[in-house]
């Protein structure tokens, strides 16, 4: 069963805000994340475990600051890694070539909804 996270209009478009699960949650939905992050692309949403794969930190190091400037990456702040939004692939800084942890997101009936993990 999916997971309610927010109301699609409660994410400034172009932004992403993170969530944390709690346990049975993580287990169930996020491969065992509890800490996780949406980013929304109009009436799009793309979601994350929020671990840079770097140093397994979390990537918004000033709550809920995902994107670059230009919001067109997601960004982490420790180290300045750069992800692509559509699949968390990362495309330059220390974790190059690595990517985040996809979650499945939907958006129903105007709600965000967490319905998995890519594989499940
Ligand atoms: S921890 Fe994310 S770039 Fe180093």
């Amino acid at each position: 069963m999916s997971r309610r996270l927010c109301r699609l209009d409660e994410i400034p478009d172009g932004e992403g805000i993170g969530f944390s699960l709690d346990r049975e949650e993580a287990d169930r939905l996020a491969d065992g994340h509890l800490q996780i992050f949406v980013v929304r692309q109009g009436g799009q949403v793309f979601g994350f475990a929020n671990s840079c794969p770097h140093l397994s930190s979390p990537l918004d190091w000033i709550e809920n600051q995902f994107m670059t400037a230009d919001k067109t990456r997601i960004m982490c702040a420790t180290h300045g890694a750069q992800f692509r939004i559509e699949d968390g692939h990362c495309v330059s800084g220390p974790c190059e070539g690595e990517a985040l942890a996809p979650l499945r997101v939907s958006v129903r009936r105007g709600a965000v909804m967490l319905d998995g993990t890519t594989g499940a």
